[in-house]
């Protein structure tokens, strides 16, 4: 009773994928996590009529919140909740591409394409991981300097014309290995160009339905490049949140600058925010009945 836990996904923890401890890889994740409702139709009602919950296993938009033993992870009473209340989804997902999938070797170089909230994570990965040249590529001022604050060595806007070419003389040749976090096929195209042989892309967006990628087979082949579909940032919540805290008390991990807080009264300004740009993570809080 009275303990401090921070929530992410929901995972069977019966597959082969959770018994290897890649819950991100559950076969039943989507169904866990997507359906909006609870098994067996939905949790919560207002005036008889039904309210979607229960995103990721947990989400309630209320003081209360049906969780399960898997996607709670327990953490010390010092730490601050409203702070570290996203680290379950887009934050472990950017750090862990690049921590847990990408693995870059200390001294390599490292570009993202969108600063949101996954991409500045990856930003804050990278520079734990040691990479020397870490770029960011937004269409956003006010994303790119953020980027910059985190640990980036340099910025582009993604709409400039001569963004290979401007990519591939500030990694010397191409970059080590890179992140895609908008889901823009010819986002991915130029990802995959700016990276050096042998690179690797790393790829997390979740586009409609029906998106393809699709660079030259001949560049693909010769490069020796590798694209890599990742989940979640590969995390088994109980193991690697306490790594982001860690990361966190020792401030490689400043996640207090991507975050806004809002009283909940102010979800809906707090979304147009998210919406607009103008804020990366808004965190609502709620008081307690
Ligand atoms: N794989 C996973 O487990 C996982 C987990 C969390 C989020 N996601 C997905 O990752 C994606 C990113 O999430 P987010 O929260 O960071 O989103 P976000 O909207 O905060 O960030 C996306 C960024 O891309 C930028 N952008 C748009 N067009 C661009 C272009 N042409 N060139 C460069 N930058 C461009 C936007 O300005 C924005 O800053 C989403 O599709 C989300 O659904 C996947």
């Amino acid at each position: 009773m009275g303990d401090h836990v921070l929530m992410s996904f929901g995972s069977c923890g019966d597959c082969d994928h959770c018994k290897s401890e890649e819950p991100a890889y559950c076969t039943t994740f989507r169904e866990i996590n997507f359906p909006g409702e609870r098994a067996g139709g939905p949790a919560i009602h207002q005036d008889g009529a039904p309210i979607g919950s229960n995103f990721f296993h947990q989400s309630s938009f209320a003081t209360l919140a049906l969780a399960q033993r898997r996607n709670v992870v327990k953490i010390d009473k010092d730490l601050p909740l409203d702070v570290l209340a996203p680290l379950g989804c887009g934050i472990q997902t950017g750090v862990g591409a690049v921590l847990n999938a990408i693995r870059p070797q200390a001294g390599d170089s490292f570009v993202v394409f969108g600063a949101g909230s996954v991409g500045l994570s990856s930003v804050m990965g990278a520079a734990i991981a040691g990479c020397s040249n870490i770029c960011a590529v937004d269409l956003a001022e006010n994303r790119l300097a953020l980027a910059r604050e985190l640990g980036a060595t340099h910025a582009f806007r993604g709409d400039d014309p001569d963004l290979v070419e401007k990519l591939r003389e500030a990694s010397g040749g191409g970059y080590h290995c890179g992140l895609d976090t908008t889901g823009i096929p010819a986002v991915v195209d130029t990802a995959s160009q700016a990276l050096r042989k042998r690179g690797m892309l790393a790829l997390v967006a979740a586009p409609a339905p029906g998106t393809r990628y699709s660079v030259e087979a001949r560049y693909m082949v010769g490069a020796g490049l590798s694209w890599r579909g990742v989940i979640e940032g590969d995390s088994n919540p109980p193991d690697f949140i306490p790594e982001l805290i860690e990361y966190y008390r020792k401030g490689q991990l400043p996640v207090e600058k991507i975050i806004a807080h809002y009283p909940f009264e102010q979800i809906n300004e707090a979304i147009h925010a998210m919406e607009d740009g103008s804020v990366v993570n808004p965190v609502l809080r709620m008081m307690q009945d």
